[in-house]
């Protein structure tokens, strides 16, 4: 691997992988694959900040990475890996546990959203998850990160952790060889494409979204055609006909939702997309979004079905990229605890 740009991102195994999280995130780790250096991993830690049935944890976890390798990362050329097989994310999670400042965890919309009205019983790692996810992404001293639009308060987190652990230790980094102080980089989101926050298909003002009760509300990966047909068909639409700008959205989110999914499945933009479709029935659309839908998902959803049906090659890959992982990772940790002051076996 050369160190220069390096690129990192996660997902949790929290069941349902859906439209939102293939066109938010994977699309693009597919993409940058061509020109970075790659470490995909599935936060299988993170997971477990809310309560997770171990059975289908696993079952889960096996599903992200089928998923991965379905829609195209090569896991040869790049690094698939679950994140619990590499302790020096929890390790360095730790220490940024004592560089992040309670004010800043404070501010975080998605802990606030997740922990509700009880907060009181919420887990302390709910809590503490941006420092597990800075970790991740630092223990690779990874510079870009690709993420839907809904991790951009984690990252800019992460950018601050960075900064201040440069800060804080400053001589003992200059001392360690690193002239800069910039013993971790500030990594930059890449939240990118025409669907970096994809609704749900009952309320376009709803994140689509893993836990959401109804299954009408998002598209799974794994969702056959007629499963994808049934749920375009029933999703949430106005009376009126498509508009043939894109200004014409604004008002109108779940018109707005469908035509960004129809642009970013297709990989073209929404004005486009409404120049062939405006001024038409929402039914001739729709039926047209099934197709394509059908088209680019049904291929990932077989493959992801038949990559789960032998749990020991997907095994195999994590394992293997969780031992190339360490290699990486372990550096980091060990020079981290030599700044810190921590006595170590040399
Ligand atoms: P998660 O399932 O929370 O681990 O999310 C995995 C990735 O999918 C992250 O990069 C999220 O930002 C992205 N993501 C999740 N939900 C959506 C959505 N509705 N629209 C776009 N991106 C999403
Ligand atoms: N918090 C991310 C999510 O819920 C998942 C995640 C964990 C992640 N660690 C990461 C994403 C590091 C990017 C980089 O979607």
């Amino acid at each position: 691997m050369t160190a220069k740009e390096l690129v990192f991102s996660g997902v949790q195994p929290t069941g349902n992988l859906h439209l939102g999280n293939y066109l938010g995130a994977i699309v693009n780790f597919v993409k940058l694959q061509d020109t970075h250096d790659c470490i995909y991993c599935v936060v299988d830690l993170h997971a477990i900040t809310m309560w997770q049935d171990p059975a289908e944890l696993t079952k889960a976890t096996r599903e992200v990475a089928a998923a991965f390798i379905a829609a195209g990362i090569d896991p040869r050329t790049h690094i698939v890996f679950n994140q619990s097989q590499v302790s020096a994310h929890a390790e360095l999670a730790w220490v940024f546990n004592c560089v992040a400042r309670l004010g800043w965890l404070n501010r975080m919309t998605q802990f606030k959203e997740k922990a509700g009205k009880d907060r009181e019983n919420a887990s302390v790692g709910l809590y503490a998850y941006p420092s597990l996810m800075a970790a991740d992404i630092l223990v690779y001293r990874a510079t870009h990160v690709p993420v839907g639009e809904d991790q951009k308060q984690h990252l800019e987190l992460t950018r601050d952790i960075a900064q201040k652990f440069n800060n804080d230790f400053g001589d003992q980094i200059r001392a360690q060889g690193v002239d800069s102080g910039l013993f971790f980089p500030m990594p930059e989101p890449l939240i990118t494409g025409p669907a970096t926050r994809v609704m749900s298909l009952r309320d376009g003002t709803k994140k689509m979204s893993k836990s959401d009760p109804s299954d009408y509300s998002r598209i799974n990966l794994s969702d056959d055609a007629d499963a994808i047909a049934q749920k375009v068909r029933k999703a949430k639409t106005d009376p009126e006909p498509l508009p043939s700008e894109e200004k014409g959205l604004e008002t109108r989110p779940e018109a707005d939702n469908l035509v960004g999914i129809y642009a970013a499945l297709s990989g073209r933009a929404k004005a486009d997309v409404l120049r062939e479709f405006g001024g038409g029935q929402f039914s001739n659309f729709k039926s047209s979004l099934v197709d394509l839908a059908v088209d680019k998902l049904g291929p990932i959803g077989a493959e992801m079905k038949r990559l789960t049906a032998d749990p020991g090659y997907v095994d195999g890959v994590l394992s293997d990229g969780a031992a190339r992982a360490r290699v990486l990772a372990d550096a980091t940790v060990n020079a981290v605890k030599d700044i810190v002051g921590f006595v170590r076996a040399k």
